[in-house]
Formats: C-alpha cells, structure tokens, sequence
C-alpha cells in the first residue's frame, strides 16, 4: 500500500468517526466534547486527506517508508489526542499527560513532513492535465 492510500483510508474512517460524534453532540444537546470533535475531523480528515493529495502527486515519496512512517504516526497521535481530549472535556483531567504526548508526536509528524516539502529539488510528477501539447 502507498502513502496516499492510506492517508485517504484512514481519512474517510476518521471523518465517519467525527460525524457520528458530532451527530452524538447533537442529539444529546451536551457538546463537551466538542474539541475532541474538531480535532479529530481537521487532524483526521482535512490534514490527513491533504498529506494523501501531496504524496499521490509525488510517486517516489509515495511508495517511500518515511512517508509511511509519517502517515502512521499522524494517525496514531490523532487517536490518541481525540480520546485524550475527549477524556479532559468529560472531567478525567488524568489524561493530561497523554493529550500532551500525542501532541508531540503529531508535532513529529508534521517536522518529517516538513522535512519532504522543504528538502531540495522534489520531483513532481505531471498529471495528465498538466501535459501540454503543441498548437497546430
Ligand atoms: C455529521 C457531521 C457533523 C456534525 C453533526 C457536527 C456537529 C457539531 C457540533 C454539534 C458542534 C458543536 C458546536 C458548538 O458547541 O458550538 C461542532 C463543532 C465543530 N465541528 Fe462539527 N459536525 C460535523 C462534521 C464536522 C466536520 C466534517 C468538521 C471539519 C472538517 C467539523 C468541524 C467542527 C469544528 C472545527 C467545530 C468547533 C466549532 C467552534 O469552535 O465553534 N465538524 N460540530
């Protein structure tokens, strides 16, 4: 599997995920949990879902285990800073160190994908509707 494949995987299961629990908040009219909510849907399913478009359009990248590595550390943080998050909102102020562990190892993952976007000379590839073909 690339990079990119399973960032979009990952992306849909996470933005399910955040609607059911948006959909919980409003149907029980109790949105404590509410930035448990936005985390998951802008780490898990806009963030996510970004990183997939930048690796599909880099072929070498994508297939790479660094980007890989990248993807599962994203997504592992992201569980855990939502389940984290969720758990302070509801009163468990216990879970404050583990919020503040998987902040760090999301922070991680976006320095290794700082990494690709500023290492030198980054091959990208043309789609086919950047080809361009001579004027007759
Ligand atoms: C079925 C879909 C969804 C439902 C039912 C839902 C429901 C909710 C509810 C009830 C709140 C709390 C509002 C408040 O207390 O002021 C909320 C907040 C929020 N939601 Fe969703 N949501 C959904 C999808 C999404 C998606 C897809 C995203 C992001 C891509 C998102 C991002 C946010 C953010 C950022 C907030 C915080 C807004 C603020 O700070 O006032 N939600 N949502």
């Amino acid at each position: 599997m690339t990079a990119s494949s399973l960032s979009f995987r990952l992306a849909v299961l996470f933005v399910v995920a955040g609607m059911a629990m948006g959909i919980g908040m409003a149907a029980s009219q109790d949105h404590s949990i509410m930035p448990a909510h936005a985390h998951l849907n802008l780490l898990g399913w806009v963030s996510l879902f970004l990183f997939g478009i930048y690796y599909e359009r880099r072929p070498a990248l994508n297939a790479s285990r660094t980007a890989m590595v990248q993807v599962v550390l994203w997504s592992v943080g992201t569980v855990v800073l939502t389940v984290a998050v969720a758990a302070i909102h509801l009163g468990y102020t216990a879970a404050d160190p583990i919020a503040a562990i998987a902040s760090l190892v999301i922070l991680a993952a976006m320095l290794i994908f700082a990494y690709f976007v500023f290492r030198p000379a980054p091959v990208v590839e043309a789609g086919p509707t950047m080809r361009m073909t001579a004027a007759e």
